[in-house]
């Protein structure tokens, strides 16, 4: 799971939610949000998890002080992407040998202090400036050894056959048509 905190709707809206397909596409199993309640963003979320398949959850939770202590009560391990912290490299077989569930905190704006401590890691994805977006699928990418790039999407309504060159969608009978390939993309 993974936390994304103090959203904004009018300046984070594309960051967020391209934070939450890039969370969904890499193996996370849902989102909680913190900040302002976006409501386009959750539908988006929802539309495409119903097209492309799998589960995904998307969560509001007004404040990021109850969603961390409610984790850490159930058991859960806290781990905070930051540049600050530990290199991802040096600590990912730890977090990866935890049997315990993991919710996966990224910043907004401002990272309150109380995220720093109650975090059983804080991991940075390099210690350079860079996105929530690129540390999650980075993070996730080494938490799951790269298996999450073949992970199958079940109940999909849509699914890509890979090709050399050009678009390839097929599209499962009963979504709003027959069972077809296009090749111009359009879905
Ligand atoms: C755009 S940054 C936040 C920048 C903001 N100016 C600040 O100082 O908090 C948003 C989030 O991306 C993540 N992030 C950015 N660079 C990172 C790095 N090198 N390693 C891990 N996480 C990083 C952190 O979770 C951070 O809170």
């Amino acid at each position: 799971m993974v936390l994304r905190l103090s959203h904004r709707i009018i300046r984070d809206a594309r960051a967020t939610s391209h934070l939450f397909l890039a969370a969904r596409a890499l193996g996370a199993d849902g989102v909680i949000y913190t900040g302002q309640r976006d409501r386009t963003i959750e539908a988006t979320i929802h539309e495409v998890t119903k097209a492309w398949g799998g589960h995904f959850d998307v969560t509001y939770q007004p404040k990021a002080a109850g969603v961390l202590k409610e984790w850490k009560t159930g058991g859960g391990d806290l781990i905070h992407l930051s540049m600050y912290g530990l290199p991802l490299q040096n600590v990912v077989d730890a977090i990866r040998t935890s049997p315990a569930d993991k919710l996966i905190v990224v910043g907004g704006a401002k990272v309150p202090r109380l995220v720093y401590d109650e975090a059983d890691w804080n991991v940075a994805v390099t210690s350079q400036p860079h996105s929530e977006i690129s540390a999650v699928s980075l993070f996730l990418h080494e938490l799951f050894r790269g298996q999450e790039l073949s992970k199958p999407f079940e109940d999909a309504e849509l699914t890509i056959m890979p090709q050399v060159r050009g678009k390839k969608i097929l599209r499962r009978s009963g979504s709003g048509g027959g069972r077809d390939t296009r090749h111009d993309g359009s879905v």
